[in-house]
């Protein structure tokens, strides 16, 4: 059976509208002492990021549970919180050193870099805060607090994908070590978006693992998506300054494999990810579509 097409952008919409409100109430207000981090948490924050992630733990919901259950937005909100502060990092002059982000200044550019430290690491321990109050079940909170600090930390991690990140520039990457970088640092967060969103919607054990499967793959291609957007888009479409991989050397996907196989392989993983989906139909269309925008982005 064929299924229905899904108006993408206006799903994604909702799921922005939704993450940004409890952002905006969860964030401390820019006129709470200290104020120069709150600014910062808010200029990043609100610089006009895609909430992919929440989009897709909002998505995975509803391929349990048929609707966008009531209080995911908090979760949505908790995962964009540490989306933001992995940003906030990537771009200070240690790491990737970069001046623009989301279209507007970095924050080390805009605050300096201890605030911009600082306010990275606020952003995390205040995504922590609201996922321990999170409107599921005390065992799901648990759980999704595990998944989530799990998938930032140093082991296949979010931080420890930085890590390979940043100590293999300047060399010529091989392919298992430019997939051990992207599954780390970008694909675990995506992948346990996925999950997490599941689990705050009931997903049983087997649901869990199929879920697992659709993150992995749609998390790899992510990545490989944002390395091909950063040869072949400008910077003012991209919200940050194109062409930086080739110039600091990083090690990307298409510096093994080439940019058009590159594109081939994100489609292909986007297939594969969808078998992954089948148990659900039609409930999973949603999901399915956003997995598409995914690759099909232009920034
Ligand atoms: C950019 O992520 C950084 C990566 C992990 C590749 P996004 O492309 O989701 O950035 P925003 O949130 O829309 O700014
Ligand atoms: C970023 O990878 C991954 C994380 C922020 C964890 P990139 O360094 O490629 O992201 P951009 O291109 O600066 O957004
Ligand atoms: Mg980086
Ligand atoms: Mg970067
Ligand atoms: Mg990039």
């Amino acid at each position: 059976m064929r299924a229905m097409p899904v108006d993408v952008k206006s799903l994604i919409q909702q799921g922005a509208e939704l993450t940004d409100r409890a952002l905006e109430s969860l964030l401390p207000s820019v006129d709470t002492i200290p104020s120069s981090i709150h600014s910062a948490m808010r200029h990043s924050t609100f610089a006009g990021g895609k909430r992919l992630r929440p989009v897709l733990a909002m998505q995975a919901a509803v391929a349990m549970a048929g609707a966008i259950p009531s209080g995911i937005e908090n979760l949505g909100a908790a995962i964009e919180m540490l989306h933001t502060y992995s940003l906030i990092h990537d771009d200070l002059p240690a790491l990737d050193n970069d001046e623009l982000r989301r279209g507007k200044p970095t924050c080390h550019v805009a605050f300096g870099e201890a605030i911009a430290i600082l306010a990275g690491d606020a952003l995390q321990t205040r995504a922590f805060e609201v996922l321990a109050g999170l409107a599921c079940p005390p065992e799901a909170t648990v759980k999704i607090i595990g998944l989530i600090a799990n998938a930032v930390g140093t082991v296949d991690g979010m931080i420890g994908g930085q890590v390979l990140d940043i100590e293999s520039e300047h060399q010529k990457p091989t392919p298992q070590l430019v997939e051990a970088i992207h599954r780390a640092k970008t694909g675990a967060l995506i992948r346990v978006s996925v999950v997490a969103g599941g689990v705050f919607a009931g997903a049983t054990a087997t649901d869990v693992a199929s879920l697992d499967i659709f993150g992995r793959k749609a998390g790899l291609a992510f990545q490989i998506v944002d390395d091909v957007l950063d040869m072949t888009v400008d910077s003012a479409q991209l919200g940050k300054t194109a062409g930086k991989d080739l110039a600091t050397e990083k090690a990307t996907w298409p510096a093994v494999f080439g940019i058009e196989q590159s594109q081939r392989d994100a489609a292909d993983l986007i297939e594969e990810a969808f078998a992954a989906l089948a148990p659900f139909g039609s409930r999973a269309d949603g999901l399915k579509s956003v997995a598409r925008y995914l690759v099909e982005r232009k920034n």
